[in-house]
C-alpha cells in the first residue's frame, strides 16, 4: 500500500479513532507506561511521538516532561493532529506542538530529540526502516526510541480472526513478510532485527499481556469498524454487499469473546527500545 492510500485510510478513520481513544488508552496503559519509561521520557526531555493518532500517549509524555520539556506529535493524517491540539488545549498543556507528514519523510533538525516514541504505528508504515533512519537522524547520540507493536496472531485472536475474515470476503491476500500489517513486526526477533539494522543498539524488550475488556462484543465491533484504519481499508473498496457480509461474520466471531462479565479478549504487545550509539 502506498503512502497516499495510507493517509486516506487514516484520514477516514481519524474521527472514529478520536471517539474510541479513551478505550484504546485504557487498554494500552501498561504498555504505554513501559514505552515512556524505556524511551527515557523524563522531566525536561524533548520528545517526538511518531504516528501519534489522537494523542493520548502524547499528553502522557507531555505531563512527564513538564514545562521544561516539549513533545512534538507527528502523524500522516492531519485530522489526527487536529484532535491532538484540541486535547492538549483542553488538558491545559502548552508544551505540545504538531508536525504533519509521513514518518518516512520526517524533516527535523539532526540530534534535536532526546526520545522518540511510537505506539501501534511502526508495523503499519509502508517503509519502517526508512522511518527508523529518520528517527536516528532526529535523536542525539545516546537518545532512545521505544516502540509498541502487536505480537502474533495466536496471541491476539480478537485482532487476527476479524482480519482473516475481512481479507477473505475482499478476496485479498494477507500482507507478505516485509509488507505493512498489524502483525508485521510481532514475530520473535523481527523488531529487534529492524532496530539493529537501522543502527540502534537494542536496549530492552518486554512482552506485555493486556486483555481487552469492553462492555460487549457489539461495542468491540463498533470500535473496530469506526477506528481501526487497517481493518476498514480491507473492505472499503468492495461493494456494500461484500462489506455487510464481511462485517456480519466478524460480528459473529467476536461473540466468542463474550463472558458473563462482558467482552474479554486476550491481547499481547511487544515494547522494545533501541539506543542511538554515541
Ligand atoms: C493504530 S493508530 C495509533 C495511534 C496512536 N499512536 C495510539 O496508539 O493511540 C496508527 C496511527 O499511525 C498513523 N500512521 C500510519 N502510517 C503512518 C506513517 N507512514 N507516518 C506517520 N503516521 C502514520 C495513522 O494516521 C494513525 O494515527
Amino acid at each position: 500500500m502506498q503512502q497516499a492510500d495510507i493517509r486516506t485510510q487514516w484520514e477516514g478513520a481519524a474521527p472514529g479513532w478520536a471517539r474510541w481513544e479513551a478505550t484504546v488508552a485504557a487498554w494500552m496503559e501498561p504498555a504505554t507506561e513501559a514505552m515512556l519509561a524505556m524511551a527515557g521520557v523524563d522531566t525536561g526531555a524533548r520528545v517526538l511521538d511518531l504516528a501519534c493518532g489522537a494523542g493520548s500517549q502524547t499528553l502522557q509524555a507531555a505531563r512527564r516532561v513538564g514545562p521544561q520539556g516539549h513533545v512534538v506529535a507527528s502523524d500522516i493524517a492531519n485530522t489526527m493532529l487536529h484532535h491532538v491540539r484540541e486535547n492538549a488545549r483542553a488538558a491545559g498543556l502548552t508544551n505540545v506542538t504538531t508536525l504533519a507528514g509521513a514518518a518516512e519523510d520526517l524533516d527535523v533538525a539532526a540530534a534535536s530529540f532526546d526520545a522518540v516514541i511510537c505506539r501501534l504505528g511502526l508495523m503499519l508504515f509502508a517503509a519502517p526502516a526508512q522511518a527508523l533512519a529518520a528517527v536516528r537522524h532526529a535523536l542525539h547520540p545516546g537518545g532512545k526510541v521505544a516502540v509498541v507493536v502487536f505480537t502474533t496472531p495466536a496471541a491476539n485472536p480478537f485482532m487476527a480472526q476479524p482480519m482473516q475474515i475481512l481479507l477473505r470476503h475482499a478476496g485479498k491476500r494477507p500482507p507478505a513478510p516485509g509488507e505493512p500489517g498489524i502483525f508485521a513486526l510481532g514475530a520473535p526477533g523481527v523488531l529487534e532485527r529492524l532496530l539493529v539494522d537501522s543502527g540502534f543498539v537494542c536496549d530492552e524488550q518486554r512482552t506485555v499481556a493486556l486483555p481487552l475488556r469492553m462492555p460487549s462484543a457489539v461495542q468491540a465491533l463498533a470500535m473496530m469498524q469506526e477506528a481501526f484504519g487497517a481493518y476498514r481499508a480491507v473492505v472499503s473498496d468492495r461493494p456494500e454487499s461484500v462489506r455487510v457480509a464481511a462485517w456480519t461474520e466478524v460480528a459473529e466471531t467476536l461473540t466468542a469473546f463474550e463472558t458473563p462479565t462482558g467482552f474479554v479478549a486476550p491481547a499481547e504487545v511487544l515494547v522494545a527500545a533501541g539506543v542511538k550509539p554515541a
